[in-house]
């Protein structure tokens, strides 16, 4: 049953995915692909003066649990502080998407987190 609703709440990011797009000129950018299917996670952002992030948008092109999580983690990281979204690893995205994954799986959803990873030290190293 709450299996069921988790997996009615993905396919909806995944059909509907909030803060999709590209934001140009941006304060912080990367992309992540999984090599083992060629899928893609772009991610692009904007900083306040006090270090609070303020616009993010994904664009992702793969299967429904990568673009879903992008969609969700988007929401999740919109007024975060640099600091605390720098915090976020496996456990939160799990959360997340509310359900455990296999391997394959999991790279699928850990994406957009290590696309939004790379984004942020490249933001943090200018
Ligand atoms: Fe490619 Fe999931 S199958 S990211």
């Amino acid at each position: 049953m709450v299996k069921g609703l988790y997996q009615d709440i993905l396919v909806d990011h995944y059909k509907h995915s909030r803060n999709s797009g590209v934001i140009d000129p941006a304060d912080f950018s990367s992309a992540q692909y999984n090599p083992s299917c060629g899928d893609r996670v772009s991610v692009t952002g904007l900083v306040s003066s006090d270090g609070v992030i303020t616009d993010i948008r994904f664009q992702a092109t793969g299967c429904v649990i990568s673009v879903a999580t992008a969609s969700l983690l988007s929401e999740k990281v919109k007024g975060l502080t640099l600091a605390d979204a720098a915090l976020l690893d496996t456990p939160d995205i799990l959360d997340l998407i509310g359900m455990s994954l296999g391997p394959t799986r999991l790279k699928c959803a850990l994406l957009p987190l290590y696309a939004l990873r790379d984004a942020l030290h490249d933001y943090s190293a200018k």
